[in-house]
């Protein structure tokens, strides 16, 4: 029985659950201790992670996942897949109950980076599908096949038409729609006001010297409109600004893009 082992603020692991098993939250996560003492006598057996990796602006959030035993992909028999909600990549690792090497990249979505896919299983008849989450602009959730690159032509990704009919349909945001995009994707940094004090703020701050702007200074409202698109559309390193800043535009269509810029540029100084 495996598992995607959800962190605190930096690791994330994988675990082979075993009965009886204990694996050591929160004092010891991705193999390292941490500001949380271990209890004098632990209950039941320690189990280190089989895998484990750390937060960086992308990968955030691990998803478990099932160990693939099939015939109609066989380089993937045995292997234990999982992948990363925030970045969107998937990954395989040989399931045995050992510390695992470098796991194997199977696939980086664009589309869905920061979207959220949130589950991984395997089909009577040996396929792969992925479950992903609707967003403001696609509200549709979606199911996808997770396919080897060489028969990706040939294979069906249900759902996939629905969903991009359902985005061209759509008009213009409604500030609503804008405000609730800027909730889900920004707010966890800059703050759901946006004074830069999201509740992953301090971890940038920590693990990147990074601090999420806040909206609201004169030094925010003296700068262009085209600067402050291009940091969302191309990330902070595209403007000079720390890459802890993502780039949405693989994300969001362009006037979600516009939008977001004018919420921010909208907010207040103070
Ligand atoms: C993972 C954290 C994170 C997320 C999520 C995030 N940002 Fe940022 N953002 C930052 C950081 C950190 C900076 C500051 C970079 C610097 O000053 O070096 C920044 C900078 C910016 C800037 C440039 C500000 C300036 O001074 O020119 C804009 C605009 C911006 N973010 C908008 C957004 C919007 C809109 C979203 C959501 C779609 C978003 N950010 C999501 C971390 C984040």
């Amino acid at each position: 029985m495996w598992t995607g082992d959800v962190g605190s603020t930096t690791w994330e692991e994988v675990n082979a659950i075993e009965k009886g098993g204990n694996y050591q939250f929160p004092y010891d996560e991705g193999g390292r201790k941490t500001t949380w003492d271990k209890p004098a006598s632990v209950v039941g057996a320690e189990h280190g992670p089989i895998w484990t990796y750390q937060h960086t602006a992308y990968d955030r959030s691990v998803i478990g996942g099932t160990v693939y035993r099939g015939k109609r992909w066989p380089q993937l028999d045995g292997k234990y897949i999982f992948g990363d909600n925030y970045s969107g990549t998937f990954w395989a690792i040989p399931a045995v109950n050992r510390r695992a090497s470098t796991p194997l990249v199977l696939g980086q979505a664009d589309k869905y980076a920061q979207r959220g896919f949130t589950s991984i299983v395997q089909t009577p008849d040996d396929r792969i599908l992925v479950t992903i989450m609707g967003s403001s602009s696609a509200p549709n959730g979606e199911i996808v096949e997770l396919v080897p690159k060489a028969h990706a032509a040939s294979a069906s990704i249900a759902g996939a038409g629905a969903v991009a009919a359902a985005v061209t349909e759509a008009a213009t945001m409604s500030a609503a729609d804008v405000n609730q995009s800027y909730v889900t994707n920004c707010a966890r940094c800059h703050g759901e006001t946006g004074h830069g004090d999201g509740p992953d703020a301090a971890m940038l701050k920590e693990q990147l010297g990074a601090a999420p702007t806040n909206f609201h200074t004169p030094a925010f409202k003296a700068k262009d409109r085209a600067e402050i698109r291009k940091a969302i559309a191309e990330g902070g390193a595209a403007v000079g600004l720390s890459e802890a800043m993502p780039p949405w535009s693989s994300l969001f269509e362009d006037r979600e893009i516009d939008a977001l810029t004018e919420h921010v540029r909208n907010m207040p100084a103070e």
